[in-house]
Parts: structure tokens; C-alpha cells; sequence
């Protein structure tokens, strides 16, 4: 498959998009020995020499990571306030991934991260509805026409949300604590908190425990997983069957 030379540098690590165009143009890139100093000329990765510098190019394997994503961490590759970062967690990997999507600072769990950037889109692109699912818990005991009005979609300052799946996992009355487990097929900002802010249940504590088909199980917080090839298949197949589905309703 053909893509520019500009991607494939990029994808291959070797700067950022912008910078590899700056390379081209200033000559520092060979394709099949010959200097290629234009933009947009199209390359196929698996067949043409590509070199930076005289050396060449190692293209990246695709990655795809289930993270167990802490509280107090941001959902970014970078911060310039130096708080902690996710790809803080997997150095080891010696690969550039990315967060698909994000979670709040003070939310913790599944997080896929990748160096697969079609793959984030799909997965994160507003015209697919991939259900996430989260532990929440709130302040007391919500009743059941409080669950009912989540369930049918709550209005928020940037419109009504979509109906959401609701019900009680855990109730303890000691701590006056409830959990929920909550299923939104949206990925708004803040979505969760600000829907349970709109039925007067501020949220305590969030935790994503399900993107899509993908569990967050056993995994230990700050740890991940590599995902099979039959998990991303899945996954692709999810964002496209929620796009169906909801061109269907
Ligand atoms: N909803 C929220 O409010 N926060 C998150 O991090 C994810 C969903």
C-alpha cells in the first residue's frame, strides 16, 4: 500500500509529521537512492529504500496496549505542568503509542493506547458509538427514578446525551456509598460526572472497566497488556457495528 513519505517517516518514529517535511524538503531523505526532496510523493513502505541521513528506515510494528490508567494521571504523552503522563508507564516498549480517547485526571482504569493512528480515530471518532463502561460511585443511595432519568438521557449544557445503561453493583450502607455500573456510548468530556452532577449524585469515584469488548479484568493499575490480533479485529468490529446500529434506530 502506497502512503507519503511524510506518514511513513512519521509512523516509523522518526519525528513528528511537520519535522519529516522539513527533512524532505532539505534533502536529508532517499527513496531507492535517489533524493526525494518534494512533498506528497507517494511511497510504498514494505517495497521502496527509504533512508534519513543515509540510514535506513525501521518501519514499527502496530501496537495496541491495554492500560490500567491510575487517579492522578493525565491521559496525554506530555505535560507541561510535569505531572505524570501515561506513556510514563510503558518506556519499556521503546515504541512512540498514544492514549485512544482520554480519562479524566482523577479517573482511573482502561485505557488503550497505541502507535496506530487510524485505529484511535475510529475507535474515538464521534460517528461511532463504542459502549464504555465504568464503576461509579456516588454519595448515598440513588433510587430507581434516578436511574431512570440516566437512562433515558440527560440534557447537559452541550445537549441531551444519548440513554445510558444503569444499574446497582454495590450498595453499602455503612459508608453510605453506592456503586454503579454505568454503560455511555458516547465519549463527551466528563461525560459520567457531569450526568451524574445533573441528577444530583456528584461522583466520588470512577473507574472504566470495559471499552467496547475489551475488559480491563485482573490487569493491576500503572501495568498493561498487549491486546491479541483477535481483540483489534473485535474492536474494529465493534466501531463499525455501532455506526450500523445507530444509522439503523
Ligand atoms: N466520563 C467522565 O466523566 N470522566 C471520564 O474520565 C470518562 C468518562
Amino acid at each position: 500500500m502506497t502512503e507519503r513519505l511524510q506518514k511513513v517517516l512519521a509512523q516509523a518514529g522518526i519525528a513528528s509529521r511537520r519535522k519529516c517535511e522539513e527533512y524532505i524538503t532539505s534533502g536529508r531523505v532517499e527513496v531507492n537512492e535517489q533524493v526525494v526532496t518534494q512533498l506528497g510523493v507517494k511511497v510504498d513502505p514494505e517495497q521502496d529504500e527509504i533512508k534519513v541521513d543515509g540510514r535506513p528506515i525501521r518501519l514499527q510494528s502496530k501496537l495496541y496496549l491495554a492500560f490500567y490508567k491510575p487517579k492522578g494521571v493525565i491521559s496525554s504523552v506530555k505535560d507541561p505542568e510535569g505531572r505524570k503522563v501515561v506513556t510514563d508507564f510503558v518506556q519499556q516498549i521503546n515504541q512512540r503509542v498514544y492514549p485512544v480517547g482520554r480519562l479524566d485526571y482523577d479517573t482511573e482504569g482502561l485505557l488503550l493506547l497505541t502507535n496506530d493512528g487510524e485505529f484511535a480515530q475510529l475507535l474515538t471518532h464521534p460517528k461511532y458509538h463504542i459502549p464504555r463502561t465504568y464503576h461509579v460511585t456516588v454519595k448515598g443511595v440513588p433510587h430507581g427514578d434516578v436511574l431512570e432519568k440516566l437512562k433515558q438521557g440527560v440534557e447537559l449544557d452541550d445537549g441531551m446525551t444519548a440513554p445510558a445503561e444503569v444499574e446497582y453493583h454495590d450498595i453499602d450502607p455503612d459508608k453510605n456509598r453506592t456503586v454503579l455500573t454505568m454503560t455511555i456510548y458516547e465519549g463527551r468530556n466528563r461525560q459520567v460526572r457531569r450526568m451524574l452532577e445533573a441528577v444530583k449524585f456528584p461522583v466520588v469515584k470512577l473507574k472504566r472497566v470495559q471499552f467496547g469488548p475489551i475488559y480491563l479484568g485482573g490487569l493491576s493499575r500503572g501495568r498493561y497488556r498487549e491486546l491479541s490480533q483477535d481483540e483489534v479485529k473485535q474492536l474494529k468490529a465493534a466501531a463499525m457495528e455501532s455506526h450500523n446500529v445507530q444509522n439503523t434506530k
